[in-house]
Order: structure tokens, then sequence, then C-alpha cells
């Protein structure tokens, strides 16, 4: 099988760099080698790779910044999923694609279901919501996979933020109310690789089947706080950490750009119904990303 993984230096897009060898043949892009902004790149370099599998864990994920660079946040999160979808549909490729739980307003108060109306806050919210509108419009065999707090023990991750705060600050302040669901990058790859792997028929024909949004996130779901009271308790060098308080916030304490939901965490029961599969809890994912 012939696949094409997009954004293979991001959080996610590194993990598949481990797990898709397995399934095939991987050709993977970074900016520097395709910039998504470039529809007819796209095109050509598909075109040329003729792939079976098209993944795309690339998108405009600076929250924050993606109010004032709207224009191209739309471009990397609606347009150019839209370009792939119609790319992957022309050349009979499955094509997996993410997206996020900022695509709800977090006024449900309770797990968010597929079927749930979407109502983004953030521009953001409304750049992933576009995508998974151009891919529904122009795809064909494609899973939509609304993921949340995706992290990683790479980079300028949530995880590796606390850790870094915890050896600056004496107190760490987090906030409370914002709640969703922690997902490992790596466990994300990695069950969509068993997605893949599952299919008895040819993957084009199977995905089709099984064509849409699904939520796909870490089991259950926390607040930031709790979630970083649980990075430092996981924390493998607790001797380096000056910090000897964390105390909740509130989000109006940190104003931000960007407008985020407060409850945005999602029942992932349709993926397990239709795949046999699911995340464990999010606690125990995090503790054995962070066992080194
Ligand atoms: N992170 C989260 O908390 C979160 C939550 C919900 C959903 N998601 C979704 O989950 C998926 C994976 O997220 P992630 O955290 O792994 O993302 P990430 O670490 O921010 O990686 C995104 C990748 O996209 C690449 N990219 C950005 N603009 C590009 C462009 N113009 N051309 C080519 N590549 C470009 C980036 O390249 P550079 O390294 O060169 O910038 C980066 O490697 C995304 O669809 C995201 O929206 C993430």
């Amino acid at each position: 099988m012939k696949i094409v993984l997009f954004g293979k230096n991001g959080q996610l897009g590194w993990e598949f760099r481990r797990t898709l060898p397995i399934l095939g043949e991987v050709t993977s892009f970074d900016r520097g080698e395709l910039d998504l902004c470039d529809r007819a790149a796209i095109q050509k370099r598909l075109g040329e790779l003729k792939p079976d599998l098209i993944i795309n864990a690339s998108a405009y994920t600076d929250v924050d910044a993606a109010e004032k660079e709207t224009e191209l946040a739309m471009q990397i999160n609606a347009l150019a999923p839209g370009v792939m979808a119609e790319t992957a549909r022309q050349l009979r490729a499955a094509f997996i694609h993410y997206s996020s739980d900022y695509v709800f307003d977090g006024t449900k108060h309770a797990c968010y279901l597929e079927s749930d109306a979407t109502h983004p806050l953030n521009m953001y919210g409304k750049s992933k919501l576009a995508g998974e509108e151009n891919i529904r419009q122009a795809g064909e065999a494609y899973l939509i996979l609304r993921t949340s707090w995706v992290y990683s023990l790479r980079g300028n991750s949530f995880v590796n933020k606390v850790l870094k705060w915890s050896r600056q600050n004496k107190t760490l302040k987090v906030v409370s109310d914002q709640i969703s669901g922690p997902t490992w990058a790596r466990a994300l790859a990695e069950i969509t690789g068993f997605v893949l792997a599952q299919n008895k028929k040819e993957l084009y024909e199977s995905i089709h089947e099984k064509n849409g949004v699904y939520h796909l996130a870490g089991n259950g779901f926390t607040s930031r706080y709790e979630w970083a009271r649980q990075i430092l308790a996981n924390d493998p060098n607790p001797s380096e950490q000056v910090a000897q308080a964390i105390e909740p916030a509130r989000s109006e304490d940190f104003p931000t750009p960007a407008v985020r939901p407060l409850f945005s965490a999602m029942d992932c029961s349709l993926f397990e119904e239709t795949f046999g599969l699911h995340l464990p809890d999010w606690k125990n994912t995090l503790q054995l990303a962070m066992t080194r």
C-alpha cells in the first residue's frame, strides 16, 4: 500500500512516522517540502505519487494566533483538506483527517455526540469545521476523526510546558474551568493504524462504507488544572521541580485572544461500536506516556 502523510513533524505526524511503515510504503511531507497553501502543489505531488491512502496530520493549531491569521488558518485547516479529499476521490485513495472538539461551544455540559450541533467560538474552531464541510462535499472515502487536547512528549506540548513551568515557578496557576479529554498523539496514531489494518476488503471501499465524522479522544475527561497535577505527579525527574503548589485558576484570569469552550469532552462510543477499538483512560495513558 502506498501512503502519503502530511504534517510529518507535528505531534501526531511524528508518531505516524513510527506507525505507518508497518502498513505500507510511506512518503511524508513537512512544510518545507510541500506548503499546504499551494493547492496546485498538493494536487501535483498526490497525482505523481498515486497513493492508496492519504493521512492529513497537518493543521494550523495556534488557537490564539488564528484570530489574527484567519486567512492562513482557513487555507491550511479548510481549503487544503478539501483539495486533499477531492484529489483522494479522483485517485481512489482513502483519506484520513483530524478535526477538533473546538467545533463545539461547550454549553452542552455533557459529552458531545457526533450528531450534536456545532457552534465554534473561535477562528481555529471555525476553520476546522469548514475543513470538515469541504471534505464532506469533495470526498468519497474519508474518516474525519475529531480529537481533543493532543499531547506528546516532544516540543512545546502542554506536558512539556507544565514541566518547564514547574522548574521556573514556586506556584503554578492552571485553569480549572476548561474541561476535555487529553489524548496522547502516539495512541491516536496507533489506533488509526489499527483501523486501517483491520479492513478485509479494498481499503477505499471499506473506508467508504464507514465514511463520516467520529469522536476519538482519551477516555474520560478532566480540567487543565487536574491534567497539570497529573503531569507533575508523573514527572520522571521530580527533584528538578521548584514548584511547591499548583493552584486552580479561572479562564478569565488569563485573557487570551481566542475564547475557548469550557466543556468540550466528546463521547467516543460511535467510534468504539463501529471499529471495535477504543482509546484507554487518559490518566493511565499519561502515566504510560511519561514513564521513561
Ligand atoms: N493539539 C491539540 O491540542 C489538538 C486538539 C484537537 C484537535 N487537534 C487536531 O489534531 C491534528 C494533529 O494536531 P497536532 O497537535 O499534531 O498538530 P501540530 O503538532 O501543531 O502539527 C501540525 C503540523 O502541520 C504543519 N503545517 C502547518 N502549516 C503548514 C503548511 N502551511 N504547510 C505544511 N505543513 C503545515 C506544521 O508544520 P511546522 O512544524 O512546519 O509548523 C506541523 O508539523 C490536527 O488536525 C489538529 O487540528 C489538535
